[in-house]
């Protein structure tokens, strides 16, 4: 099957059946998103399917034929989609608040986050709960995780008032 990866396009040996996050990881090496749950409870495996968030552990190979998919490998600094606004002041913030504790979450959480702020860059509080609830951390960052996404939303704000992108005031 043919799929479209952070901005290129992959020829797979893999059923329409096959679920994509076993793409991602087993055929094409791209092991940011993680297997935690299997079942789309933890939201580890998160990627984003035509910009928005979605389990990859529960998505099939046929469900994103022509859709392009982005995981974090796309949004590192050389990746396809490093130009998001969003990618920058998380990755700050989240160092930041030391959001990352083991680490196996965050991934997803990112995908999940960047889906929200290219969708709502001005999210309250509850907005960013929502967004995260179903994406677990079993260390107990919640709090830590909250607030970097905040403060990477008020960066972005910001940044776009200064460059006068921000028509909203
Ligand atoms: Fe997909 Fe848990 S591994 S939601």
């Amino acid at each position: 099957m043919r799929i479209f990866i952070n901005g290129q396009a992959h020829q797979i040996d893999a059923g329409p059946d096959a679920p994509l996050l076993w793409v991602l990881r087993n055929d094409l090496g791209l092991t940011a998103a993680k297997y935690g749950c299997g079942i789309g409870k933890c939201g580890a495996c998160t990627v984003l399917v035509d910009g928005r968030a979605q389990r990859s552990c529960m998505i099939l190979m046929r469900d994103v034929t022509g859709l392009p998919v982005t995981t974090l490998e796309g949004l590192a600094p050389t990746g396809a989609d490093a130009s998001n606004a969003a990618i920058v002041p998380l990755r700050n913030t989240f160092l930041a608040e030391q959001a990352a504790q083991c680490g196996y979450c965050i991934p997803g959480i990112l995908m999940s986050a960047i889906a929200l702020l290219d969708a709502t860059p001005d999210p309250t509080r509850r907005q960013i709960r929502e967004a995260l609830a179903d994406n677990l951390c079993r260390c107990g960052s919640q709090p830590r995780i909250l607030r970097a996404v905040e403060r990477a939303a008020r960066t972005i704000r910001i940044e776009g008032k200064q460059d006068g992108t921000d028509v909203r005031s």
